[in-house]
């Protein structure tokens, strides 16, 4: 570590933090979580309420302009997404031209960057007039760009935005469109879909918001500072337990099974996934809420038989008092990945659902960071534990 600064010369105090566990890298009024209490809050309002009550579209104004809307406000908002959807037919190109089974991360993430060279004034990030209509586009983009990624996968032409829809309704009918005619999805279905978004929409300083937030402090346009957030979120240690989850509760099999994989669990074989969180010391709030959303979307899709294996396991740890003594407790992915399944997606889209409802999360924290007189460009100290002073010998004399 460095020592206290006695002089210019001097280095003065450092702190050495991997992954800033203990260090806050910015102020923010955006999200509020307790992890100790299981409280999370997008601009002082309890996700339970948002979840029940808003939309998806409601929330992502209230996180990126801070305080709910008035009618007017929110029937503009509806209607400028609603009529941003559409990508240029270059972009659309450009995503043919991927491999027949590219990621469709990381096509969400290449799409995404590239749109910078479709809105090159987007990089004027000091304009406010200009960061909303960028803000708007990329809401509205982002469905447009993820369904395309899921067609491509499977070979399939990919179906223009129908803007008569709702935005989830919309991004279902790009996903799911089989005939010329209009695709009408089940209500339960989109309205949950919408729900699951209003879940991920924000999660403070994770490490795809920091991802945002670091690239974005070099004052690079949004397209290329979110693509960098999708990076992030592509990585299994962030976007990817809710796979995992379901991989373990297809090798657990059956009910009977549980009580030694919960020994194996113990005995440090391996984890149970979908429990445990950084930050919750309890149950996470939006792991409650989706386990009440398996539910409708069951109703319409037919119960997943994991679902039997997950409640029985949850009810075991719940009670053992080992996970009791660590508090661990279902995280959000716990459930998630159920309810992804029955719709059919396949695991790789998972991350990229988590993305689309991500975005505004990402657009309040990059909005907030451009407009905070304090913040820096991020630029972390480090410990150098290299060599020092070296004497080079040039190539022709070492070899
Ligand atoms: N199953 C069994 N034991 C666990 C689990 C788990 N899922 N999670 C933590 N533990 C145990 C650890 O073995 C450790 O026990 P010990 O004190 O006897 O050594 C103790 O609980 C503390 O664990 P840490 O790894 O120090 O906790 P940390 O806060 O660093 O990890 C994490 C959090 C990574 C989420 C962890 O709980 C985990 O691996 N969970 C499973 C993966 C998962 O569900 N990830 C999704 C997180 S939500 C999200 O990212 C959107």
């Amino acid at each position: 570590l460095g020592q206290i600064k006695t002089a210019d010369d001097q280095p003065g105090l450092a702190t050495y933090d991997p992954g800033f566990v203990n260090t806050a890298s910015c102020r923010s009024s955006v999200t509020y979580i307790d992890g100790e209490k299981g409280v999370l809050e997008y601009r002082g309002y309890p996700i339970e309420q948002l979840a029940e009550k808003s939309t998806f579209l409601e929330v992502s104004y209230l996180l990126i302009y801070g305080e709910l809307p008035t009618k007017e406000q929110y029937d503009q908002w509806v209607h400028e997404i609603t009529y941003h959807t559409y990508v240029h037919e270059n972009v659309k190109s450009f995503m043919q031209g991927f491999r027949y089974d590219a990621h469709p991360m990381g096509m969400l993430m290449a799409s995404v960057g590239a749109l910078s060279t479709f809105y090159p004034e987007a990089s004027d990030i000091q304009d406010p007039a200009n960061r909303h209509i960028q803000t708007v586009r990329m809401i509205a983009k982002m469905p447009t760009l993820g369904a395309w990624a899921f067609r491509h996968a499977q070979g399939k032409p990919y179906i223009y935005p129908d803007n008569d829809l709702s935005y989830t309704e919309n991004f279902l009918s790009m996903l799911f469109k089989m005939s010329e005619h209009r695709y009408d999805a089940d209500p339960r279905l989109a309205k949950a879909l919408d729900v699951l978004f209003i879940l991920h929409a924000d999660h403070e300083q994770n490490c795809s918001t920091n991802a945002v937030r670091s690239v974005g402090s070099s004052q690079v346009d949004p397209y290329s500072a979110v693509a960098a957030g999708i990076g992030a979120l592509f990585g299994p240690l962030h976007g990817g337990a809710n796979e995992a989850v379901l991989r373990m509760l297809r090798r657990i099999g059956t009910k009977e099974n549980i009580p030694s994989f919960i020994k194996g669990v113990k005995d440090g074989n391996e984890r149970l996934m979908g429990f445990g969180h950084r930050v919750y010391k309890n149950y996470d709030p939006r792991a409650k809420i989706i386990k009440k959303a398996c539910d409708d979307v069951f109703e319409v899709t037919g119960v997943n038989p994991l679902l039997e294996i997950a409640q029985e396991l949850e009810k075991i740890a719940l009670e053992d008092e080992y996970f009791v003594k660590r508090k661990l407790y279902p995280n959000v992915d716990f459930y998630s990945g159920l309810i992804y399944e029955a719709f059919q997606f396949p695991p790789e889209m998972f991350t990229v659902l988590f993305a689309i409802g991500r975005t505004p999360g990402w657009l309040a924290q990059w909005g907030e960071l451009i407009q905070d007189k304090d913040q820096k460009i991020a630029r972390p100290k480090q410990i150098y534990t290299g060599d020092r002073t070296l004497t080079f010998t040039p190539a022709e004399e070492r070899w």
